[in-house]
C-alpha cells in the first residue's frame, strides 16, 4: 500500500477549455472546496493507517522484547549449564591424570616394599638384626609416601568438590606448630634438623586439621628438597590481625623460571624429577588457604633454599 493519500480531486470539465485567470481562479477556488472533504477522509484514513501500523510495531517490540528475555533466560542457562560442564570434566581429568600418575608413583614404593621383604626374611635367616630394622624402616617410608599421595588426592577431590569449609576453633598456636613439628622430626632423614619458634598471641581461631595439612605439605617439602643436613626453621608470629608462619630451608631451591609455575597443579621444578612427588602438594595448600582468606608467597635460591610463608586473618 502507498503512503501518499489519494485526495482523488477532479477539475470542473466547463473551465478546462478556457485558460484566463479569472477562470483559473474559479478552478483553484473549486479545485479546494471539492478536494476539502475527500482530503479529509483521506487525511483520517491515512492517520488510521499510522496508528493502525504503529500499534503493529509496538506489539512486535514487545514480543521481541519477550524473546529477547527468553533467549537471555536461555543464555545464561547454557552458560551454566557448561560451566558445570567444564568443571565435571576437568575433574574428570584431573581423576583420570592422577590415576595414571599414582599408578606410576605407587610401583616405586611397592617395589621397593617387596624386595625389602624378602630382605627381611633373609636377614631374617641369619639373624642379622640390624639390616632387618633397616628395611623395617625402608617398608614403612615407602607406606608413609603411599598414604601422602592418597591423602593428596582425597584433598584435592575434597576441595574440588566444596566439601571442605572451614571449622574454625580457639588452638594454641605455639602448641599445636610445636606438635606438628614433633610429628615431622619422625620423617627427618640423616642429620636434618627441624627448629621452631613463635612470637606474639598465643591462642588464635582457626581450623586445626587445615593448617595442620597446609604444615604438613610445607615441612614435608622442606624435608624432601633439602640434603642430609638440611635446617628446616620454622617460624611462627600472631598478631592482632593476622598470623604468619613461614618454613625455611636450606636445601635443592626452585629454579627462577619454573617459579611462576609452582602453584599449578602437577608442576614440578626442573631440579626435583629425580625425587618422589605428584606436584599436588602446594596446589593443594593454596586451595585451602582461599578457604581461610589466607595467602601463600614464597622466595627461593637455586641450592642456597626455599622460604615458604603463609599468612592468615585473624
Ligand atoms: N622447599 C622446596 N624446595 C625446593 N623445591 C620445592 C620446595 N617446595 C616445593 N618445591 C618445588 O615445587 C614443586 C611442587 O611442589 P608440590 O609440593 O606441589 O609437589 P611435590 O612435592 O613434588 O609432590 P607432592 O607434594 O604432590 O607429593 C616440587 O616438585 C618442587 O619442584
Ligand atoms: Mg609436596
Amino acid at each position: 500500500m502507498s503512503d501518499e493519500p489519494n485526495l482523488g480531486v477532479e477539475v470542473p470539465f466547463f473551465l478546462k477549455k478556457n485558460e484566463s485567470a479569472l477562470s483559473l481562479f474559479l478552478n483553484g477556488f473549486y479545485f479546494l472546496y471539492k478536494g476539502e472533504g475527500t482530503c479529509t477522509e483521506a487525511l483520517a484514513k491515512y492517520n488510521n493507517e499510522i496508528a493502525f501500523q504503529i500499534e503493529e510495531k509496538e506489539k512486535r517490540a514487545a514480543e521481541l522484547e519477550i524473546a529477547n528475555q527468553e533467549l537471555n533466560e536461555a543464555k545464561n542457562m547454557f552458560s551454566s549449564i557448561s560451566n558445570a560442564l567444564a568443571k565435571e570434566k576437568e575433574l574428570n581429568e584431573l581423576k583420570s591424570r592422577f590415576v595414571s600418575l599414582a599408578s606410576h608413583e605407587f610401583r616405586t614404593p611397592l617395589t621397593t616394599m617387596l624386595s625389602s621383604l624378602s630382605l627381611i626374611t633373609k636377614y631374617g635367616e641369619i639373624n642379622d638384626l640390624a639390616n632387618q630394622a633397616k628395611h623395617v624402616a625402608k617398608i614403612k617410608a615407602s607406606i608413609d609416601n603411599l598414604t601422602s599421595i592418597l591423602d593428596d588426592f582425597l584433598s584435592l577431590s575434597k576441595l574440588e568438590e566444596g566439601m571442605v569449609l572451614p571449622k574454625p576453633e580457639k588452638v594454641n598456636l605455639k602448641d599445636f606448630i610445636d606438635e606438628i613439628v614433633l610429628e615431622m622430626r619422625l620423617m627427618a632423614a640423616g642429620k636434618q634438623q627441624i627448629v621452631f619458634s613463635h612470637s606474639g598471641k598465643q591462642f588464635a581461631f582457626l581450623d586445626k586439621k587445615i593448617l595442620r595439612n597446609i604444615l604438613h605439605n610445607l615441612i614435608s617439602n622442606a624435608l624432601k628438597f633439602t640434603k642430609e643436613n638440611g635446617l628446616i626453621e620454622v617460624v611462627g608470629k600472631s598478631s592482632l590481625n593476622f598470623i604468619k608462619i613461614s618454613v625455611k630451608d636450606n636445601g635443592i631451591g626452585i629454579p627462577h623460571e619454573d617459579q611462576k609455575h609452582l602453584l599449578q597443579r602437577f608442576f614440578r621444578g626442573r631440579n626435583a624429577s629425580h625425587i618422589q612427588g605428584t606436584g599436588l602438594g602446594l596446589n593443594i595448600v593454596t586451595k585451602y588457604l582461599e578457604q581461610m582468606k589466607g595467602s601463600l608467597s614464597f622466595e627461593s635460591e637455586e641450592n642456597i633454599g626455599t622460604t615458604f610463608i603463609i599468612k592468615l586473618p585473624q
